[in-house]
């Protein structure tokens, strides 16, 4: 590992690699779609390359707008979003975007959304033209953009559908993106695996509703949103570890982390990899003090890679 040059003290000498059999990644950390802009805002805070990588923003082919304000409330422990995946669509970002994240020393994952199966193979058919990008993520489970917070996430058979026609449009990995809106996770994370995604990424945000108790009004104009940060964390440990155990994917996971020893959490449980959200919007350099916080780990309890303890939970039996 390289040392840490910003702290001046920290030095990295485990190796936090991670192989993930279709991408190896520096180090586990990955930043989380929607919570870390296209990357390029994040660069008066920290050098990208000291990530294992980013997913960028959730893109249509063509830009939108998103829900209207507000879309942002705070809950205890927790966030609530119906942003509705404002975003400037495939075609800017891989004209504006991308160039600049040209030769970057660190994993560029796109997540791709679509209102229907056809649009999320058109977008990742046109983003296949385009160097610079690791993989997709496929954004399947996003809960604030209808009403009824339905997505193909919530059905075996329309994620099916969607895993194949973009595994059918591009030869670079896919990642499924899961909901946690549903009674049996697993059984979607089987339905992706047997599509041919190459991972499956979890948990995406809980359908949740705020209320103003003063108004009798719901907090978002969009009446629902979805659920982040420190208060899903269990509710994600216990589907990675479910969905860990059923596939033979690998998994990333994701949920609350705000710590070295919350990601550590995650990948005890079955996770190769995490991802970081919320967490992002509280201290911009989050991600990075988690990377080192996990050096820090590995040398307090004398491990010498951290992929040693991707799914070693000891569980009673
Ligand atoms: C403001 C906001 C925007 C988000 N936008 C996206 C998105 O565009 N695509 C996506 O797949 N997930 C999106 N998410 C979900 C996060 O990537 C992540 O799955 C979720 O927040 C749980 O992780 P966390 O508790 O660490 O934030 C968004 C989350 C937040 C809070």
């Amino acid at each position: 590992m390289r040392p840490r040059t910003s702290s001046g003290t920290e030095k990295n000498v485990a190796d936090l690699s991670v192989d993930l059999g279709f991408l190896k990644l520096k180090n586990p950390v990955l930043a989380a779609s929607g919570t870390f802009g296209y990357g390029l805002e994040f660069t008066p805070f920290f050098n990208l390359e000291e990530l294992g990588g980013f997913v960028v923003k959730g893109l249509y082919l063509g830009p939108r707008p998103g829900n209207p304000p507000p879309r942002l409330v705070e809950t205890h422990g927790g966030l609530l979003n119906a942003i509705g995946l404002q975003g400037i669509g495939v075609e800017e970002f891989a004209t504006g975007v991308l160039p600049r994240l040209k030769g970057l020393d660190s994993v560029v994952i796109v997540n791709v959304c679509g209102e229907h199966e056809e649009e999320y193979a058109s977008a990742v058919r046109f983003l296949d033209r385009f160097d610079g990008i690791a993989a997709y993520e496929l954004n399947i489970s996003c809960p604030n953009i209808r009403a009824d917070g339905l997505c193909p996430a919530l059905s075996p058979q329309a994620t099916r559908a969607v895993v194949k026609g973009v595994k059918k449009a591009t030869s670079r990995p896919v990642i499924t993106k899961l909901s946690p809106n549903v009674t049996n996770i697993t059984e979607i994370a089987l339905s992706a695996q047997e599509a041919g995604s190459d991972a499956v990424s979890l948990v995406n945000t809980f359908l949740a509703l705020a209320v103003d108790a003063r108004t009798r009004k719901p907090r978002l104009a969009n009446v629902f949103g979805g659920l982040s940060g420190p208060a899903i964390k269990p509710i994600a440990l216990r589907m990675v570890y479910q969905v860990a155990a059923a596939v033979r994917i690998p998994v990333i996971g994701m949920g609350g982390i705000m710590t070295a020893e919350d990601a550590a959490e995650f990948m005890i449980a079955g996770a190769s990899a995490v991802e970081v959200g919320t967490a992002n919007f509280i201290d911009p350099q989050a991600a990075v003090r988690i990377i080192e916080g996990l050096g820090r780990y590995c040398r307090q309890n004398n491990l010498e890679r951290i992929q040693d303890i991707i799914g070693t939970l000891d569980v009673p039996s």
